[in-house]
């Protein structure tokens, strides 16, 4: 037999278009897939993903192609191995050495604190997001945390801190599940970017997810260490993470304790996640659930929760995630003013077709499919789509879950098909806009909402796309 190559990680990483040849890894051996991308019946864009990287991650999540067929078939496109020191993906040092490794699909916004988005191509495809392609927004290093935690409660209201272990409070709580979306505060900052510059992570509009959460409720762990729900000055509820910045304090964030004891908010301490145990990025062992509120709350790697008369009054619930009026600037801007974004507000996005891209006149239609979501327990009653810069509407078809629309905490999907215009002129404007079960709107444009931090960006989602003759 023919004496084998062998290539290095750093090589095959580089080998992601159809100038340099696409170069995946499965089993420590490397193939050369370029000619076959084209062909790929799932799609160039997805197969793409894993261009100059591991299939593994991406087939356990599409576990169709675990079969004979598909393993002869790469089997063809087999240049060579791997080098052995590269089996294993090289370690870095430094405070975040210890994170856990992450799924090569996600984009990455941020290696070192990790921050990345699902790609949009894949968000639309579930109704529930795979946990490895979860977003992910961390501010600090990963804890690396045994399911021997423990969440201590304190507050004046209680003669003395309660300690709960997370087999207590697996054993002791009715299960209780809930799907809800999480979305970053600062998801679709990069249109808020294009005008004019904010402080903060270039998100794209995919910092959004969804999932089917389990835990134990809040409200039931509270009752039963005794607090009065009526008792007037538990006004904020404290969570406190267990990721520790230089300093030495932790992450944290609280929430208006009428959300708990009035509203009857189901805010969750979860611990799984999709039906698995929470992932380490996720929040393992012990998170908060917060469903209808802002992403920033949701507080993970929980350990303290504590009942006060007072906002928490940590870096994140004061100095950061508030909303602003467009002329505030840096030089006269007052975060003491300010409130701490809690319900987010009515928001929608394209995921399909990825702006920039292109099609062909003669398909005469155009799929269009995305997400829909707000804040406060409010379902989506409609999405409208336009290719006519919103001279005429087409309305969306909408997958929905099993919630009632008013108290709903799930994303909506959407999906629909329009005409190509005839006067394209080579180019197209898709815009989409959603409305939610308290008859909210979006607005127009992003510059009347534009905000120095660019939070809370839901003006309608546009997307421009070739049209070929
Ligand atoms: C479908 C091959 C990589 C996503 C398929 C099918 C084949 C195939 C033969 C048709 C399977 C069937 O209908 O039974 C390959 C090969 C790959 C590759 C040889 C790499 C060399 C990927 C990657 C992704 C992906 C990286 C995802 C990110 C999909 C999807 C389908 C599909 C979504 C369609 C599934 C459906 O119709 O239900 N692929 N694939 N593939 N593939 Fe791949
Ligand atoms: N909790 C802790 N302890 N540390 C964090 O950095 N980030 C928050 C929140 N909870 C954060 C946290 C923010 S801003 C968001 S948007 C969500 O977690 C993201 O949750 P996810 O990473 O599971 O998607």
């Amino acid at each position: 037999s023919l004496p084998t190559s062998t290539y290095t990680r750093e090589e095959v990483s580089k080998k992601t278009s159809k100038e340099t040849g696409i170069w995946v890894i499965y089993n420590n051996k490397v193939f050369d897939i370029t000619a076959f991308v084209e062909n790929h019946p799932g799609g160039s864009s997805k197969i793409m993903l894993a261009a100059g990287k591991n299939l593994e991650p991406f087939w356990d999540i599409y576990a169709i192609h675990k079969k004979d067929e598909i393993f002869e078939m790469l089997n063809e496109f087999y240049i060579g191995d791997l080098e052995k020191n590269d089996w294993i993906d090289q370690k870095s040092s430094g405070p975040f050495a210890n994170d856990p490794p992450r799924h090569p699909g996600l984009l990455v916004c941020s290696k070192e604190p990790f921050n990345a988005e699902t790609p949009s191509i894949l968000l639309n495809e579930n109704l529930l997001t795979p946990n490895e392609l979860f977003f992910i927004r961390n501010h600090l290093p990963v804890p690396d945390l045994s399911n021997n935690a423990e969440i201590v409660i304190e507050g004046d209201c209680l003669k003395e801190p309660i300690i709960l272990s997370f087999e207590d409070i697996k054993a002791k709580f009715e299960k209780f599940k809930l799907i809800a979306a999480i979305q970053c505060a600062g998801n679709r900052r990069n249109e808020m970017n294009a005008i004019k510059n904010v402080k903060g992570l270039t998100w794209n509009h995919s910092a959004i997810s969804n999932a089917e959460w389990g835990g134990v409720l809040l409200y039931d762990i509270l009752i039963s260490a005794g607090v009065d729900p009526n008792n007037s000055n538990i006004k904020h509820i404290h969570f406190e993470g267990c990721d520790l910045d230089p300093s030495g304090a932790p992450y944290g964030a609280s929430i208006p304790a009428d959300r708990v004891f009035k509203k009857q908010l189901p805010i969750i301490i979860a611990y799984e996640m999709n039906g698995k145990p929470l992932s380490r990025d996720h929040g393992f062992p012990l998170r908060v659930i917060a469903p209808g509120i802002v992403g920033a709350r949701n507080v993970k790697w929980l350990k303290r929760i504590i009942l006060s008369d007072k906002e928490y009054n940590g870096h994140w619930q004061q100095n950061d995630y508030k909303p602003f009026s467009p002329n505030i600037d840096w030089h006269n801007v007052d975060f003491k003013k300010a409130m701490a974004i809690q319900e987010l507000p009515v928001t929608s996005a394209i995921c399909l077709p990825l702006n920039d891209s292109t099609v062909h006149e003669n398909e005469k239609e155009i799929t269009i499919k995305g997400y829909a979501y707000s804040g406060g327990g409010c379902g989506i009653i409609r999405v409208d789509i336009s290719v006519d810069n919103g001279k005429t509407w087409v309305t969306a078809d909408l997958v929905q879950a099993d919630q009632n629309i008013t108290d709903m905490y799930s994303w909506t999907l959407w999906e629909c098909s329009v005409p190509i215009p005839i006067d394209h002129g080579g180019k197209m404007e898709i815009i989409c806009k959603a409305q939610d079960s308290s008859c909210n709107t979006q607005p127009e444009t992003v510059g009347p909402v534009w905000n120095l931090r660019g939070v809370l960006n839901n003006a309608w989602h546009r997307v421009q796309v070739n049209v070929e003759t």
